[in-house]
């Protein structure tokens, strides 16, 4: 009986580790979450009936333990090293040539590197012992690190066991903690929602992560890892670094995405300006290449100087954040009228763009950072989000340094501003203010909204002061004789800007919804809206309560519909509006009198017929829609085989479970 529930034991933890593997290293889940649960909650019981059984590589053992007092103290094998920089191609090639007379080999003889990316995390030290991940630590002082295993198990993508049936005895692999910027964006929303500490950046919140006490915090956080490095060997050998890597790949971590190896500085160079024009599109930060002569023999022939190996170099890329000067902050108010605070700064490069302006968000952001025009500050930049400025350098201050307030009238109208309770942002109150007009219509022209090309935001000031737009509807009146008139304009050009009006007559509904700048309705929003109403005019008409009825619309977005659509001058814009386009309604049939038109659905289980994918697709086309948790919304739970605890919750929120066979019939598909 023991001997079985051992085994049972095994099998599944086998099981999950492979999902796991899939899920968090390859990224290619086979399973539903419901299967996927439904093993784990199998493992915790068997185990919880057996506590003797209870193995330390088990998954279950990744939610961690109770939090500690402090972090001990872990030695490294073999100590934890940094790499030289170089921060041009000047540089590298030097490099290069350094590493050639540490050889003793003739310059034209090509070196063979290995190059891949350079991770901007926390680094890390992972000791496995046969195949068992025994410990991990922070990188400390090179010799020494903390020792924050409980916190790594709750990594996926760290193998608690090493997928292979011939471990060695003992090994030290060395790698990145990251978070992904848009996993970093959204905990800093729910930090700031909670009034926690903002973290300035992904490597900060990481670190911050693996430095908690309580593992539950790391656990909440959707951390996840590279390795790239050894340490301490036993029981195994390698001959270049490609084939450590690819052992890597087959113990099961996740390593670099690009990686080559490189004959001669020519190809290295290649691989460094192509990861430079891929990085501003990777899901995480890096901050260079790393080149490594792929030989492991020759990296210890070439070998240290203070505590770098010679045959190792990380060739940055320009940093992302920069020290510069506030020069002054001007008020900018937008389209629907926020005061917002930007400061204008002495030009720099941050992460190969010139920077001039950086946003300072609102009042409460400059007092909390203490922001003072004459500042030396430093700004960054994050993919494409706007600059802005990080924290003031306060031991470089002279004095005559200036403080900041917003003003009590609007920069543009001069109307008088207000600031709602609760809220940090300042509006100006005007319904006429050109500032916000401007934006407006830059707004409804927009890539995602009416897409017109070639109204950019010289054109549409231009518009503006000349008066030849009050709103969205008098684009469309736009005559090309009335754009000749401006500076700038010429036959050609006007042409164009005239058909590209009139290619957008025919916008799908979403666009429109989007394009007219209800606060709180972004692209998304605007997509449910659209499926969910089909055609605009309900919206004028809909409550607060129905509007929150929708799924996925909360009260603030419902309140603020609720304030655009009760004002007549919008619904007279509107009108106005429908008289120049004609919306394309949306292919759902929502409007169609279906029977699952509005209708939520959550699909759990393994179907016979249908994919997830298609059910989602079939469901969708007909006006319904699917969510990935059941709550007292949810109209219909799908439950294939294998259902799991989102049967449970149906069932415990008494939300009606239909079989897979009865969907079908609803989708008119028996
Ligand atoms: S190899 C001798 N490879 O960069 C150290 N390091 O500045 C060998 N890093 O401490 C390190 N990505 O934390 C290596 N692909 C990569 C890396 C990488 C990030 C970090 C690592 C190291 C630091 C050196």
């Amino acid at each position: 009986m023991l001997n079985l529930s051992k085994q049972k034991i095994s099998t599944l933890i086998a099981q999950i580790e492979h999902h796991d593997h899939l899920y968090y290293v390859l990224d290619q889940p086979e399973i539903s979450d419901a299967a996927y649960d439904k093993l784990f909650r199998e493992l915790q019981e068997l185990e919880n009936a057996h506590p003797d059984l209870k193995r330390t590589d088990s998954p279950t053992q990744r939610v961690g333990g109770a939090p500690l007092d402090q972090f001990g103290k872990l030695k490294h094998g073999t100590p934890m090293l940094s790499l030289a920089n170089a921060f041009s191609e000047k540089e590298f090639l030097e490099f290069d040539e350094r590493v050639h007379r540490f050889l003793d080999l003739p310059a034209e003889k090509a070196l063979e590197y290995f190059v891949e990316l350079k991770f901007d995390g926390l680094s890390l030290n992972l000791t496995y012992e046969n195949g068992v991940l025994l410990s991990a630590s922070t990188r400390g002082d090179g010799e020494t690190g903390e020792d924050v295993t409980q916190n790594i198990k709750t990594i996926r993508s760290i193998p608690l066991r090493l997928k292979t049936n011939t471990p060695p005895r003992r090994i030290e692999i060395r790698g990145e903690i990251l978070l992904c910027t848009k996993d970093f964006e959204k905990l800093n929303q729910e930090q700031a929602q909670k009034g926690l500490k903002i973290f300035a950046n992904p490597r900060n919140a990481a670190a911050g992560s693996i430095r908690q006490l309580d593992p539950a915090i790391a656990a909440s956080r959707p951390l996840t890892s590279f390795c790239y490095g050894l340490g301490k060997l036993e029981g195994i050998e390698f001959k270049t670094l490609m084939e450590f890597e690819k052992t890597l790949d087959t113990w099961g971590f996740k390593t670099s995405p690009y990686r080559e190896v490189c004959e001669g500085t020519e190809s290295v160079l290649k691989f460094y300006q192509k990861i430079e024009t891929l990085r501003e599109k990777l899901p995480f930060e890096i901050d260079g290449t790393v080149v490594k002569l792929n030989r492991i023999a020759e990296v210890d022939r070439a070998g240290f100087i203070s505590r770098s190996p010679r045959g190792m170099l990380a060739f940055k890329y320009p940093p992302k954040q920069e020290i510069t000067a506030i020069e002054s902050i001007q008020v900018q108010v937008g389209r629907t009228g926020t005061l917002t605070p930007v400061a204008f700064v002495t030009p720099v490069r941050v992460g190969g763009v010139i920077v001039k302006r950086a946003t300072l968000h609102n009042q409460d952001e400059i007092d909390r950072k203490d922001i003072r025009v004459g500042d030396r500050v430093y700004i960054q930049r994050a993919g494409d989000v706007i600059p802005e400025v990080v924290s003031v350098l306060k031991e470089a201050r002279k004095g005559t340094e200036k403080k900041f307030r917003l003003p009590d009238h609007c920069p543009v109208c001069g109307s008088s501003v207000m600031r709602k309770e609760g809220e940090s942002a300042v509006r100006c109150v005007s319904e006429d203010c050109m500032a916000q007009l401007k934006e407006r219509i830059r707004h409804f022209v927009m890539k995602d909204a009416l897409n017109i090309e070639g109204l950019g935001e010289k054109i549409v000031e231009q518009l503006v002061d000349e008066g030849l737009i009050k709103n969205q509807s008098d684009l469309f009146h736009l005559k090309q004789e009335d754009l000749l008139e401006l500076e700038g304009f010429a036959e050609k050009s006007s042409e164009n800007l005239i058909l590209a009006i009139d290619q957008a007559r025919k916008p799908e509904l979403y666009r429109v919804i989007f394009g007219l700048g209800i606060r709180h309705v972004g692209e998304r929003t605007a997509k449910i809206l659209a499926s969910h109403f089909g055609a605009l005019e309900p919206l004028f008409t809909s409550s607060e309560e129905a509007l929150q009825e929708i799924h996925e619309i909360g009260p603030e977005v419902a309140k603020s519909l609720r304030e655009f659509f009760s004002k007549k001058e919008n619904r007279k814009e509107i009108e106005l509006l429908l008289k120049e386009i004609k919306i394309q309604s949306p292919k759902k049939a929502s409007l169609l009198s279906g029977r699952i038109s509005g209708k939520i659905f959550v699909l759990t289980g393994t179907f016979q017929t249908l994919s997830r994918s298609d059910a989602t697709r079939l469901i969708e086309e007909q006006g319904g829609r699917v969510s990935s948790s059941v709550s007292k919304k949810t109209d219909f739970v799908v439950a294939g085989e294998e259902a799991g605890s989102k049967l449970d919750k149906a069932r415990e929120l008494g939300v009606k479970v239909i079989e897979e066979r009865e969907l079908l019939g609803m989708l008119g598909k028996s």
